[in-house]
Formats: C-alpha cells, sequence, structure tokens
C-alpha cells in the first residue's frame, strides 16, 4: 500500500479511537422473556406494532409467545414475515409500506441478524423519509431517534440486538452495505435461549462461528479499550467452550444460553472496537452470491488471521489462551498457529468447510473493491492491505488457482 494511504487510515482511526470514550454508546436493557414485554409497552405508551421477521421463524412457531403478549397487553400489530437471509432494499421499502399504512409506533425484530438488521433499517428510513438506504451507509449518518425498537435473537451470532450496525444488501448491485450509527442500537433485547432450541446443527455452527469473528477481529484490531479486550476474550472462551455443544444438543440450555451471552459480549466489542479484513471480504462474498454470513466469515477467518502475521501473533496468543489452545507464555508465533489451528478445527468438527464452491475468478476483482472500500480507512486492522492482497483471499477460499 501506498505509504500516504497508510499514514492516512492510521491517522483516521486514530482520530476514531481519541474520540471512543465520548461517542453514545449505550446498551439495550434485557430482559428475559417476551412475556416481560407487557410492562415494556406500558411504560413506553405502546399502541401499534411491526413485527419484523422472516418465513423460517414463522415456521418455527417462534412467534407464539410474542404475539401471545402482544395480544393479553392489548397493542395492534401486524407482522412482515418475507425478511430473506441478507436483507435487502426491497425487504426494507416492503416493510416501511406495512408501517406506515398501519401508523405503527414501534417495531419488533424477531428472528437473526437478517430480521433484526431490517428492522433497524426500517426504522431508520421511517425518521428519514427522504434519504435512501444508500445515502445512510457508513458511518454516523443516522443521527434522529428511531421508533422504539424491540429485538429478539433466535440466532446466537451477529449481536444485532446490542449493535450500531444493520447490514443490507442491494441486490441490484449485488453488494452488502452496513449503516452504522447509535440510534441504530435497540432500546430493549430479549435474550431468551428457549427461542434458539430449533436453530438446525449448521445454523448453530455457522452463526457461532460469525460470534467468534466479531470477538476476534475486534481483539486484534488497533481500536481496543480495557473494556472491548474483556469482552471480546470472555466471548472468546464461551464459543469454544459451547459452539459444539449447542451444535451436538439444540436443547443444551446452559450452551444456548451462553452462545446468547456470548454474542452479545462480541457485538458490545466490535461495536466499539470494530470488525477487520475477514468482514469486508466475507460481506463481499455475501452481496455477490449470497452466501451466509456466519458461513463466509467462518471460512475466510483462518486465512485473513494467517496473513495478519506477526502483526497479531500476540494478541491471537492471548486469544488461544482463552480458547484454552495456548499457555500465556508460548512463543507469540506458536500461540497465534494454534489459535488458527484450533480454529480450523472447531470448523472441520462442525462441517464447516475450508473452501467455498462457487467463486467465480471474474467476479474478484469486483468483491476485492468493494472488501478495500468497506475497510480502508474505517477499521483498524492489524496490518493494512490493498486491493490486489485482499485478492489474495478470493482465490484461497474459492480454491482457485492466482494468477500472479
Ligand atoms: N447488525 C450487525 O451488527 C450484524 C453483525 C453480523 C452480521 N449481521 C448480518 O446478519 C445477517 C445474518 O444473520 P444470522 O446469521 O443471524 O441469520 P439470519 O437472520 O439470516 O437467519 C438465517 C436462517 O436461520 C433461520 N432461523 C433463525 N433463527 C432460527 C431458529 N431459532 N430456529 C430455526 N431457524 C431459525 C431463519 O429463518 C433463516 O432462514 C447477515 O445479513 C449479516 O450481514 C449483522
Ligand atoms: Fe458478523
Amino acid at each position: 500500500m501506498f505509504i500516504l494511504k497508510k499514514i492516512g487510515c492510521r491517522a483516521f482511526q486514530l482520530a476514531f479511537r481519541a474520540v471512543l470514550p465520548i461517542l453514545p454508546y449505550r446498551e439495550p436493557r434485557v430482559i428475559s422473556s417476551c412475556a416481560e414485554l407487557d410492562g415494556v409497552f406500558k411504560e413506553e405508551n405502546t399502541k401499534s406494532v411491526l413485527v419484523v421477521t422472516d418465513a423460517g421463524i414463522v415456521k418455527n412457531g417462534l412467534l407464539s409467545p410474542l404475539e401471545d403478549t402482544l395480544k393479553k397487553s392489548g397493542v395492534r400489530y401486524c407482522v412482515y414475515d418475507r425478511t430473506q437471509p441478507n436483507p435487502t432494499v426491497e425487504n426494507v421499502e416492503d416493510a416501511l409500506q406495512i408501517y406506515r399504512e398501519h401508523e405503527c409506533d414501534t417495531l419488533i425484530a424477531i428472528g437473526g441478524g437478517s430480521s433484526m438488521d431490517c428492522a433497524k433499517a426500517i426504522g431508520a428510513r421511517a425518521v428519514y423519509p427522504k434519504k435512501s438506504l444508500e445515502s445512510m451507509g457508513g458511518i454516523l449518518r443516522v443521527l434522529r431517534r428511531l421508533p422504539t425498537l424491540i429485538a429478539i435473537p433466535t440466532t446466537a451470532g451477529t449481536g444485532s440486538e446490542t449493535t450500531l450496525a444493520a447490514v443490507i444488501t442491494d441486490s441490484e448491485k449485488h453488494r452488502k452495505y452496513a449503516l452504522m450509527s447509535f440510534p441504530l442500537i435497540p432500546r430493549y433485547a430479549v435474550l431468551d435461549a428457549e427461542l434458539t432450541y430449533t436453530l438446525p446443527p449448521h445454523l448453530t455452527s455457522t452463526t457461532g462461528m460469525d460470534a467468534l469473528t466479531h470477538a476476534v477481529e475486534a481483539y486484534v484490531g488497533r481500536s481496543t479499550t480495557k473494556e472491548t479486550r474483556a469482552l471480546a476474550l470472555e466471548a472468546t472462551k464461551l464459543v469454544f467452550d459451547n459452539v459444539e455443544r449447542a451444535y451436538a444438543n439444540g436443547t443444551d440450555r446452559e450452551a444456548r444460553e451462553n452462545m446468547l451471552l456470548a454474542a452479545y459480549k462480541a457485538g458490545i466489542a466490535f461495536s466499539k472496537s470494530y470488525v477487520g479484513y475477514i468482514h469486508a471480504v466475507a460481506h463481499a462474498i455475501g452481496g455477490r452470491y449470497g452466501t451466509p454470513h456466519g458461513l463466509a466469515n467462518a471460512v475466510v477467518m483462518p486465512y485473513v488471521l494467517s496473513a495478519y502475521g506477526k502483526s497479531a501473533s500476540k494478541k491471537l496468543r492471548d486469544l488461544g489462551v482463552a480458547a484454552g489452545v495456548c499457555t500465556k507464555d508460548e512463543d507469540p508465533d506458536e500461540g497465534a498457529r494454534r489459535f488458527i489451528d484450533a480454529i480450523r478445527e472447531l470448523n472441520w468438527n462442525m462441517a464447516i468447510p475450508s473452501k467455498l464452491t462457487g467463486i467465480r475468478k471474474e467476479d474478484i476483482p469486483e468483491m476485492a473493491f468493494h472488501a478495500e472500500k468497506e475497510a480502508n480507512p474505517l477499521y483498524p486492522v492489524p496490518k493494512l492491505m490493498t486491493k490486489d492482497e485482499l485478492e489474495t483471499f478470493y482465490y484461497q477460499v474459492g480454491g482457485i488457482e492466482c494468477a500472479q
């Protein structure tokens, strides 16, 4: 990378780091079941709710406890259940129309990151009727207060219930982009492990690896605080101790609870300390091919971490200690190697492949272009990389011979 660009990226990141303590972060109020929402509706004087979800959640009967509470509380509601995995601009606009038609004042997202992000974006559009979603992409572009937003995660991965991000797919341009603004942090989060019991093994594994990716990227980045480092280490330990248990037995209450906690903690960590090239590379794959977010992250993670080399080895060793795969007096390079191997092993044990099929060589330059644009200068990665360097990851992940 040109030296001037490097200096520019690092200066931008330093400026953000300096203002970190004064930025208006907040956490949602956490409640433990849908039944408790009755009190929230009274407190917020809720009149009309748009429930944002997807077909899988409805099919699995996960809406019932929420609908029971809404009915018992006498709150009017309607349901938008057409959110797609990797929610699109069209999803948001369709749901917004329903929100307006029913004069809603509250959004409740029940589902994975897709439903939660869709609801966040609906809220942003509701308060900025003249702005397009695309124009609100990037950092700190949404400043107005959103309608009351309640997030009920049914996957343990994205942490969207506590993050400032909403990731939206532009299906025409085949790209994903993130809105990152404080008003997008939900006001309430319902963390109820029972809602994740029906999550099938292949989604338990990949969404769990998304949570791990948040923790790892937040920790190895250069904008950490004491708090985010501690949260990232705790989340890493929780994932290593619980994800395989939840994968093997969906109704293991303790494992499910711990995975929800891991996703939540990692969500706070990366909201304050950002993600890195794993997410940037994975988002471009998701935007182009619709690959599930957690799967793309899980596959990309070992390649990017290996490429960071010495710039991240000490921190990766720390994460290895939290994961229980090395000791703190281990040589950093060896510790990092062990941690990356442990991630590969976790993937292997949960049938996550080491490569992705379907990546087309001709798409690689454009995906690398989007990844570079997403990450530089915003993400405080341990080692800055150019578009050409990022291209290498797509060759590796796709198992395609590199021309260079
Ligand atoms: N906002 C953020 O901070 C943030 C962070 C990371 C990722 N994301 C975004 O979140 C999206 C991915 O979210 P996700 O990984 O949670 O998956 P998802 O919301 O896309 O859901 C995936 C599938 O799982 C099903 N599902 C969810 N919960 C279930 C349950 N309990 N039982 C049975 N089926 C269930 C859904 O019906 C859906 O078919 C991506 O668009 C990604 O970019 C957002
Ligand atoms: Fe993620």
